[in-house]
C-alpha cells in the first residue's frame, strides 16, 4: 500500500562551464556548418569543462545551489545519487567525492549510470527510499562531462554534446505535491545503438584501443532517433496513466535534451504545443544525464514552473534506458 509520506523536490541548482563552443567554432575544425547543426539538431552552441574540472566539481557546485535554494545545509543529507556515465575515476564513485567536497558528512552516497536516463533514474529511486521513510534529505544530481569521451574529428556525434550538472534536494512533503508517479525501463539489447567500447574490462584502454578511438562515443544515430520518439511518448504517457493526470493537465513538459525534432515528435505524440515544452538544447547540447535538472532549474528560474504545477521529465538514452515522472511543483 502507498504510505502518505511523498518525496517532493524542495530546492534546484546547476554547476554549468563558462565556456561556450558555438557551430561557428565547429566548422573552424570540422566539415560541418551550423545551419546542418541547426537544422538536424536545434543545437546553436554547447558548453566545455576546462582540462581541470572534472565531474565532481560541476556536481559539488550544483548541489552548493540546490541546498541554499531549499535552505538545507550539506550535514542535513543523509543520502546521495548522482547519476553520471563520466566518473571522475573507476572508483570510488562521485558520490565519494562529491559528499567530500560539500562536506556532506552524514551523508550514505553511490553513483548510478542508466546515461543519458540516469537523472530520472535517480530521480525516481530516490523518491522510493524517501516514501519508504528511510531517508529524510536526499541530494540526487545529473552530471557528465561528455566532452572527453567524444571523438572531436567524428562530426556526426561531436557537435552533440556538453558538459554540465543540476542537482535536486528531495524530502518528505504534504500531498499532493512531490513525485507523484514514476516509470523506468531498460532494454539491453540496445547496447551496440550507442556505446563507448573501451575504457573498462571488455576491452581495457591500450594504445592500439585509444589509436581506434574505442574508448570515444559511438552511435548509431538514425536508430537512436527512431527509438527516442517512439519511446518518450510512450513512457510519459504511461507515468501520467500511472499518476492519474490526463495529458491536458500537464503544464510543463520537460524532456531530455539531445535534439529539438525528437523533442517536437514527442510533444506531437502527447498532443502538447510547444508552449508547454521546456526546450535549451540550443544552449547547451546534449548534457546527458545533467539535462534534464538543468531544465528544470531553468524553468524554474524563468517562472515556468510555479506551484502547483505539474510536470513531466521524460528521459532515453544508452542502455538502452528510458523513464518519466509525474512531479506536482510545490514552491
Ligand atoms: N555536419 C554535416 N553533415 C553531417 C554531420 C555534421 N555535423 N553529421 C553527419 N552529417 C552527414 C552524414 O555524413 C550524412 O551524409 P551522407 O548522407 O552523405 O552519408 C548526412 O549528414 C545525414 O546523416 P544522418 O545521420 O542520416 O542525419 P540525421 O538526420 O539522422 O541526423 C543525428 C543525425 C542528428 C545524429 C540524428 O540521427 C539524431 O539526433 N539521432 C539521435 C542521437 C541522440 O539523441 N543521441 C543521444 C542519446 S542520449 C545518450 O545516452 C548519450
Amino acid at each position: 500500500m502507498r504510505s502518505n509520506v511523498r518525496a517532493g523536490i524542495i530546492g534546484v541548482g546547476v554547476g554549468i562551464p563558462e565556456k561556450v563552443i558555438t557551430n561557428h567554432d565547429l566548422e573552424q575544425r570540422i566539415d560541418t556548418t551550423d545551419e546542418w547543426i541547426v537544422t538536424r539538431t536545434g543545437i546553436r552552441e554547447r558548453r566545455v569543462a576546462p582540462p581541470h574540472i572534472a565531474t565532481s566539481d560541476l556536481a559539488a557546485q550544483a548541489a552548493h545551489q540546490a541546498l541554499q535554494n531549499a535552505g538545507k545545509s550539506a550535514e542535513e543529507i543523509d543520502l546521495i545519487v548522482v547519476a553520471t556515465a563520466t566518473p571522475d575515476m573507476p572508483w570510488p564513485s562521485t558520490a565519494c567525492l562529491v559528499q567530500a567536497k560539500i562536506g556532506a558528512t552524514k551523508a550514505a552516497a553511490f553513483d548510478l549510470n542508466a546515461v543519458c536516463s540516469g537523472f530520472v533514474y535517480a530521480l525516481w529511486i530516490a523518491a522510493q527510499a524517501v516514501e519508504t521513510g528511510a531517508y529524510r534529505c536526499v541530494l540526487v544530481i545529473g552530471a557528465d562531462i561528455l566532452s572527453r569521451q567524444v571523438n572531436w574529428e567524428d562530426r556526426a556525434t561531436c557537435v552533440l554534446f556538453g558538459d554540465g550538472a543540476g542537482a535536486v534536494i528531495l524530502a518528505p512533503v504534504e500531498e499532493p505535491y512531490g513525485v507523484l508517479a514514476g516509470v523506468l525501463g531498460a532494454d539491453g539489447t540496445g547496447a551496440p545503438l550507442l556505446n563507448v567500447p573501451a575504457g573498462g574490462t571488455r576491452e581495457p584502454l591500450s594504445p592500439e584501443v585509444i589509436a581506434r578511438k574505442r574508448h570515444t562515443i559511438q552511435m548509431r544515430g538514425r536508430e537512436v532517433f527512431k527509438f527516442a520518439v517512439t519511446i518518450m511518448g510512450e513512457v510519459a504517457v504511461q507515468a501520467l496513466e500511472k499518476a492519474g493526470i490526463p495529458p491536458e493537465e500537464v503544464s510543463l513538459f520537460i524532456p531530455h535534451q539531445a535534439n529539438i525534432r525528437i523533442i517536437q515528435a514527442a510533444a506531437e505524440r502527447l498532443n502538447l504545443p510547444m508552449e508547454r515544452v521546456f526546450v535549451n538544447v540550443d544552449r547547451y547540447g546534449n548534457t546527458s544525464a545533467a539535462s534534464i535538472p538543468i531544465a528544470l532549474y531553468e524553468a524554474w528560474a524563468q517562472g515556468r514552473l510555479k506551484k502547483g504545477d505539474v510536470a513531466v521529465v521524460v528521459g532515453f538514452g544508452a542502455g538502452l534506458t528510458w523513464g518519466a515522472c509525474v512531479l506536482r511543483w510545490m514552491y
